[in-house]
């Protein structure tokens, strides 16, 4: 239905396609031996995904001949660390996986991260292909190369950069998808919606999450728009110097909020609640007027429920913890936080100008919500 090419300025070697096709899952054995990216596949994917599509995808590729092995391991953030990474390796080496094998990363952001953090690193990296199987790895977690696990001090704060062969993506996958994944995909969406100039927020603005999970071809059009926006971006910029950064709206606050509460809020209530904090931020500095912020803040409640957590949230202690774990961001460059600024809805500003006590002065428009 829609193929998409991300191309990286050095020439055609690590270009790929994300291919969005309906059903596509069921035509994945045909896709591997046209390409024939390996000779053998590890299918990695946590405990939930394995029953769902993991089972069916290795009948599938038994059935057309192709070789693989079934890797699974506890679905969850909790389990996204270099103990789980440690062994998925030591269960390949088992299996004696070589470099002439490849990884498919089969389920949601978790998987997709961990996967490709293994795939980097196994022998010193073999060849991956990304499967998403949530609306959040669909339109942003599979597609760019980034991989990691979670460390002590935060989220993702051990990974590398390292593109994937191909993104396969079955939006009909989304049919089994939980409620709460909704919300992490749409926090997503509206990321897109507000950080560049596309038909993306008025679409999200006319319609409703009840209304978008059925209208399956206005959410195809909305997953195929987010790659196309990530492709552009990933293509000028893959390892982060920069314009990669705007791709972080919300995310700095978002990651320290889902370290303090120590995974237990979903990627996208944090992510919801990072962007009101930098719009609140920005409406004190004079970069966003009330209205955009207003506009914005309304079609993030329309999709996204937060209200649990913040009202945990808005004391001068808790701020000042979150601020202490934002130290260790990865787009800290020179001690300075670099934080995803919007200036109006379909522009956003990169700056390293934010202090302390403007992050705290936010506090009062909370409370007073
Ligand atoms: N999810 C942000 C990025 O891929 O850069």
């Amino acid at each position: 239905m829609a193929t998409i090419q991300v191309r990286f300025n050095e020439g055609a070697s690590r270009d790929y396609k994300i291919e969005i096709k309906p059903n596509l899952i069921k035509e994945i054995p045909a896709y591997l031996k046209k390409h024939q990216f390996a000779d053998r596949y590890v299918i990695i994917t946590d405990s939930k995904v394995s029953k769902l599509y993991g089972q069916s995808l290795q009948k599938n590729l038994t059935a057309s001949g192709i070789k693989s092995f079934l890797l699974t391991f506890p679905a969850g953030e909790k389990q996204k660390t270099l103990s789980t990474a440690e062994k998925l390796i030591n269960k390949m080496l088992k299996l004696q996986i070589s470099r002439s094998d490849a990884i498919i990363a089969l389920g949601g952001g978790v998987v997709g991260d961990l996967a490709g953090f293994v795939a980097s690193t196994y022998m010193r990296g073999i060849r991956v292909i990304q499967a998403p199987t949530t609306l959040l790895a669909m339109v942003d977690a599979s597609i760019g190369g980034k991989t990691g696990v979670n460390v002590d001090a935060g989220k993702n704060l051990l990974g590398t950069f390292y593109q994937p062969q191909a993104v396969l993506i079955d939006p009909n996958m989304l049919k089994t998808l939980p409620s709460d994944e909704w919300e992490n995909g749409f926090a997503e969406i509206i990321k897109y919606s507000i950080i560049t100039k596309s038909p993306l927020f008025r679409l999200l603005n006319g319609h409703s999450l009840a209304e978008l999970k059925t209208k399956k071809n206005l959410l195809n059009k909305i997953i195929i728009q987010c790659c196309q926006i990530k492709a552009s971006i990933i293509s000028k910029d893959e390892t982060e110097n920069e314009l990669r950064m705007v791709l972080n709206y919300g995310h700095t606050i978002g990651h320290a909020l889902e370290k303090y509460f120590n995974y237990s809020i979903s990627h996208g209530k944090a992510v919801a609640i990072g962007m009101k904090f930098i719009n609140s931020m920005a409406v004190n500095l004079d970069q966003l007027n009330k209205n955009d912020q207003n506009r914005i803040q309304k079609l993030i409640s329309k999709y996204v429920n937060t209200s649990k957590f913040e009202q945990k949230i808005h004391t001068k202690k808790v701020y000042q913890k979150i601020w202490h774990y934002m130290q260790n961001d990865k787009k800290v460059r020179k001690s300075k936080i670099y934080f995803i600024v919007p200036k109006s809805i379909g522009h956003v500003d990169i700056q390293n100008t934010i202090t302390k006590q403007n992050f705290l002065d936010v506090l009062p428009s909370f409370i007073n919500e």
